[in-house]
């Protein structure tokens, strides 16, 4: 049977309009990702983790605060924490912010945060990783859906034991990344797991691991019969691969739609970081966005030495004069800023994976 990706489905009563979605990542997907992915044919964004204990973690350093604003809609915002009272607090905070879904990180494989208990420490302890869930479940009226890793040994299979206790706790869907958290991002996200947790629960699964063309995304679809992929490393600085995905058509974008749509990622990101903090936060983004042997590689190297934004832009439209109606055209449909709802309690993190 032929997999449409183009296709609606539901958590709890939240319509996902294609089978699509964007995954989180700490350190990436700030509003201007989120935003981006949705008009490339996300069905749904999401977050990168947000601490519940964001007091407690003031001293760390934090790129800010999350915006939320009215293009990003259906928005999963993701928190982290293992203490259910303090996980209930920060989803009543979301909620109120407008998240569609409170997603909950079970699957953060670094040290700092799974020594509090958090991530995917939870995955082993049970008990807690389900009081975790009826307390933020009872908290909210929207849908809360958990992602998890298989489990944290290599080769573990607790992600099947544990899922469907997570479904009785009151999870509306879950996202299964199959590789364990002592494998970070190395070798291969096992999705045979992903089928077998299909099996075993009654609410939509989404696949994260490895999904990187529509080839791909379909054969993981027909393979698991999971209800969407999530999309992340393919994503970074190429928005094109979710609609090549979506489309079905190979989609190599012209210099200036490159060069237009990094150009409106860095104001949105000096927007939303302050100029200080998006300079560092950036950098990444250059390589992946003028890659893919889109500009030569020297380019590259001349832009992530630059100082200021201001020059990164100049130089862009320098190489690629055409893409300075693409901007304006891309700028113009951004919403008022000014409407954005900001979360001031809740630093964004910059502790990575999941
Ligand atoms: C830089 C980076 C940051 C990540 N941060 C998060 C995060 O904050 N929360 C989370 O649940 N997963 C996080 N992940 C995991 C991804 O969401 C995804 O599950 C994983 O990368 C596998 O998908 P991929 O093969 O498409 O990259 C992160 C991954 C990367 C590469």
């Amino acid at each position: 049977m032929a997999v449409n990706l183009r296709e609606s489905w539901s958590i709890g009563g939240v319509e996902v309009p294609t089978r699509l979605v964007l995954a989180p990542m700490a350190g990436v997907s700030i509003q201007a990702f989120r935003r981006q992915g949705r008009r490339f044919g996300a069905g749904l964004v999401c977050s990168e983790m947000v601490s519940a204990a964001g007091i407690e973690h003031r001293n760390e350093r934090t790129y800010g605060y999350l915006r939320v604003s009215s293009d990003e809609h259906p928005l999963a915002i993701q928190i982290f924490g293992a203490e259910p009272t303090a996980m209930a607090e920060a989803a009543r905070m979301v909620e109120a912010a407008g998240a569609d879904i409170v997603d909950m990180n079970f699957g953060c494989p670094v040290r700092k945060v799974t020594k509090t208990g958090a991530g995917a420490h939870l995955m082993e302890d049970p008990e807690l990783a389900c009081r975790v869930v009826s307390a933020v479940a009872e908290a909210v009226s929207v849908p809360v859906t958990v992602k998890m890793r298989r489990g944290v040994e290599n080769g573990s299979r607790a992600c099947l034991e544990l899922g469907p206790r997570l479904v009785e706790a009151g999870v509306a869907a879950l996202t299964l990344h199959p590789r364990s958290a002592q494998q970070m991002y190395t070798g291969e996200a096992d999705h045979a797991l992903t089928a077998e947790l299909v099996e075993r629960v009654a609410v939509p699964v989404i696949a994260s691991g490895d999904v990187t063309s529509r080839d791909n995304a379909i054969a993981v679809l027909e393979r698991t019969g999971a209800a969407a992929v999530m999309v992340a490393r393919g994503a970074q600085g190429n928005p094109w691969s979710l609609r090549e995905m979506i489309e079905g058509e190979a989609f190599a974008p012209t210099r200036e739609e490159v060069a237009a749509e990094l150009i409106v990622f860095i104001r949105e990101a000096v927007r939303e970081l302050g100029e200080q903090r998006a300079v560092g936060f950036l950098k990444k983004f250059y390589g992946w966005y003028l890659g893919h042997g889109r500009f030569p590689k020297p380019f590259k190297q001349e832009l992530v030495v630059l100082p200021t934004t201001e020059e990164v832009v100049m130089r862009l439209f320098a190489a690629a004069p055409g893409a300075a109606e693409l901007v304006e055209r891309l700028e113009a449909e951004l919403p008022d800023p000014a409407e954005d709802v900001v979360l001031e309690g809740m630093p964004i993190s910059v502790y990575g994976g999941g």
